[in-house]
C-alpha cells in the first residue's frame, strides 16, 4: 500500500505534467505577479490574456498591436517561465528598448519562479538583473539591442518587447532571425509608433497575410476592468489626439514628421478612390476620363525600367484641381515616352513635362521625336508656352537639382495643404506614409520610394509655373471650388466601355520573411512531452 507521501509524490508529478503540456493551466494556477496597488497576487489571465498564450502555442511568429497596460510584457514573462522550465535547453531571448524594461522583464520572471510551489520548481535557477540560468539548460536573457550584437547561438523564443520603439529594428533582426531558422518562434510586440519602419512593416504585411506571422490586435477595452471613464481619464494623461488614438486605439499615425502633417495625411487618406486599371496596362490607373474644356498636365519620373524604382506619371486636370491618371510601372525609358504620347493625347494634348535627368533625358527626347504636340520647357516664358520654338538641343522636361526638388516639393506641399489639389491614389499615400523629413530636406526612409511624390510634385510645379495667377498662387480658389470633379464623370460612362477593375492590389508590402510555412511553437503535441528528466 502506498504511503501518503507517494500518494502526494504522484499527485505532483501528475501535476507537474499537466503543467508541462498546459502554461494556461500553470499560470492561472501557481505564476504570481506584482500588481502596482494589490501587491503579489495571483496571475489570474484575463480572457484576452489566455487567448494570446493560446496562439503563442498555435502560431510560430506571433506580433502583437497592443494598447498600453494590457499586461502583454506579463504574459509574455510567464510564457517565457513556462517553457524554460519545463523543456531542457531552451534559449529564451527578450530584447527592449531600454535596460530597465529589460530589467523589469527578468524582475517578472524571478517573480514568478520565487512564488513557484518548491516541488514545481522542477530545476534549479541562478539568476542575475538581466538572465535567468536553469539547471536543465534553459535560459531566459533579456538585454537591450547594442547588447545584441553578433549574437550567433540558436533561439529557442525570440521576445522583441516595444518594437516599433526600437530604432534599429532592422539591423537586430536581420542579425538575429537567422537564429530563428533551427525553429525558434518569435513574439513581436509593441503600441502602434508612427507609420514606417520594420515594426510596422511587420504588421501591415502580417494583416495582408504577406508574411508567416500572426498579427494580434490589443484594443484598451479588452481589459475587463476598464471603462469609459478610465478611458477618458487616460485620453486626459495623454494629452493629444495622436496620443491617444496610437497607445490606446492601436492606430499607426503618421509621426510628426511625415513630409505632410496628420491632417492632410487623414484628409488624402479619406479621398482614396479605387481607380479604373487601363485593361492593356494595369498600372495605369484612371479616375476621370478627358473632360472637353479642361487644361490638363502630364508628368512624369523616369526610371531606368527594370530596377528597383518605379517609372511614374501623373495627369493633373488643373480645372478640376484632381490627379486623374496615375502610371506606376517598370518600363524602360522609351516605352514609357510611347505611353505618355498616347496618354497626354487622349487628355486633350496635356501640356507635357518628364523629369529630364538621367533616364528621364531618353524619355525626353524621344518624346520631342514624336513631335508631342506640347512640350514644357523650363526656359520657354510663362504665357507663351504654345508659340516657343526651342533650340534643335535643347530639352524639354524637369531639371531635377536640389534647390528645384525643394521648390516643386513645397508647391506640393502648399496645394495638398489648402485642399487645392486631390488626389485619390492609395499607391501615393503609401509612398507618403514612409517620406519623411530630415532636417530641411524630404525624402524616403530606407528601402522605400518616392517615384509618385517626385512625379506629382513636378506636376504641381508645372501648374503652379504656368496655371498660377503670377505671384506663385496657385489658379484661384474660385475656379478651383466650383469646378470640383462634379462636373467630370468616370470613365466608363463616357466610353461605353466598361474598362475591367481587378481587386485592390495590396501593392509593394515587403514580407520580410517567407519561412516554409509554420510549424507549430514550443509545445510538442501533447502526450509526446518527455518528463523523464524531471521525475529522476
Ligand atoms: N491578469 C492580470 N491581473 C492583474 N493584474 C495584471 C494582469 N495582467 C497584468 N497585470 C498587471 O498590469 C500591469 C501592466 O502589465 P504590463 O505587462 O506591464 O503591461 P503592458 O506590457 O501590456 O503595457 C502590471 O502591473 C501587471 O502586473
Ligand atoms: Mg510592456
Amino acid at each position: 500500500m502506498k504511503n501518503a507521501f507517494d500518494r502526494s509524490r504522484q499527485l505532483h508529478i501528475n501535476e507537474i505534467v499537466k503543467c508541462g503540456k498546459d502554461p494556461i493551466h500553470f499560470i492561472n494556477n501557481y505564476c504570481k505577479i506584482q500588481h502596482p496597488v494589490r501587491g503579489t497576487i495571483p496571475f489570474l489571465l484575463y480572457g484576452f490574456q489566455k487567448e494570446c498564450i493560446e496562439q503563442f502555442i498555435e502560431h510560430r511568429f506571433n506580433i502583437i498591436l497592443k494598447s498600453r497596460q494590457l499586461g502583454i510584457s506579463t504574459i509574455a514573462a510567464a510564457y517565457a517561465v513556462w517553457l524554460a522550465l519545463f523543456y531542457r535547453d531552451k534559449n529564451v531571448i527578450v530584447i527592449a528598448t531600454k535596460l530597465s524594461t529589460a530589467v523589469n522583464f527578468i524582475k517578472k520572471v524571478t517573480k514568478m519562479i520565487e512564488s513557484l510551489p518548491s516541488w514545481l520548481l522542477i530545476s534549479g535557477y541562478e539568476k542575475n538583473r538581466q538572465e535567468v540560468r536553469f539547471s536543465n539548460g534553459s535560459i531566459i536573457q533579456a538585454s537591450t539591442t547594442s547588447g545584441n550584437a553578433g549574437r550567433s547561438e540558436a533561439i529557442s523564443l525570440l521576445i522583441i518587447d516595444e518594437a516599433s520603439h526600437i530604432s534599429n529594428l532592422e539591423d537586430v533582426w536581420t542579425s538575429i532571425f537567422p537564429t530563428l531558422s533551427a525553429g525558434g518562434s518569435a513574439i513581436v510586440l509593441s503600441t502602434p509608433n508612427g507609420v514606417g519602419g520594420l515594426y510596422y512593416d511587420l504588421y501591415t504585411a502580417a494583416e495582408a497575410k504577406k508574411n508567416d506571422f500572426n498579427p494580434i490586435k490589443l484594443s484598451w477595452d479588452l481589459h475587463p476592468e476598464r471603462d469609459q471613464k478610465w478611458f477618458e481619464e487616460q485620453s486626459r494623461q495623454l494629452g493629444s489626439r495622436k496620443r491617444v488614438l496610437q497607445e490606446l486605439l492601436c492606430q499607426f499615425i503618421g509621426s510628426g514628421d511625415t513630409f505632410f502633417q496628420n491632417e492632410e495625411m487623414l484628409w488624402l487618406t479619406s479621398l482614396k478612390t479605387e481607380a479604373s486599371k487601363d485593361p492593356e496596362n494595369k498600372d495605369c490607373w484612371v479616375w476621370r476620363s478627358p473632360v472637353p474644356g479642361h487644361r490638363y498636365i502630364i508628368s512624369a519620373d523616369v526610371a531606368r525600367g527594370d530596377a528597383k524604382d518605379f517609372s511614374t506619371f501623373h495627369i493633373i486636370d488643373v480645372d478640376a484641381a484632381e490627379v486623374v491618371v496615375e502610371y506606376c510601372g517598370k518600363r524602360s525609358p522609351d516605352k514609357l515616352a510611347d505611353i505618355i504620347d498616347e496618354w497626354g493625347r487622349r487628355y486633350y494634348n496635356a501640356l507635357c513635362c518628364p523629369e529630364q535627368n538621367s533616364f528621364g533625358y531618353m524619355t525626353c527626347s524621344q518624346l520631342k521625336l514624336k513631335k508631342y504636340p506640347r512640350l514644357y520647357y523650363m526656359k520657354a516664358p510663362k504665357g507663351r508656352l504654345d508659340g516657343y520654338i526651342p533650340t534643335a538641343e535643347e530639352m524639354p522636361g524637369f531639371v531635377t537639382d536640389l534647390n528645384t526638388r525643394r521648390i516643386a516639393l513645397s508647391k506640393l506641399e502648399t496645394v495638398i495643404r489648402r485642399r487645392k489639389l486631390r488626389s485619390y491614389s492609395s499607391r501615393l499615400m503609401q509612398e507618403l506614409d514612409t517620406f519623411i523629413w530630415e532636417g530641411e530636406k524630404a525624402r524616403p526612409m530606407r528601402g522605400k520610394h518616392d517615384d509618385l511624390i517626385v512625379s506629382l510634385a513636378i506636376g504641381v510645379y508645372v501648374m503652379d509655373a504656368v496655371y498660377g495667377e503670377g505671384t506663385g498662387n496657385f489658379v484661384a480658389d474660385t475656379i478651383l471650388l466650383s469646378h470640383i470633379s462634379k462636373s467630370s464623370r468616370p470613365l466608363k460612362e463616357l466610353d461605353g466601355v466598361k474598362p475591367e477593375v481587378p481587386q485592390l492590389k495590396n501593392n509593394e508590402i515587403r514580407a520580410p520573411i517567407l519561412t516554409s510555412g509554420y510549424a507549430r511553437a514550443n509545445a510538442p503535441p501533447s502526450g509526446m512531452l518527455d518528463f523523464d528528466w524531471v521525475l529522476k
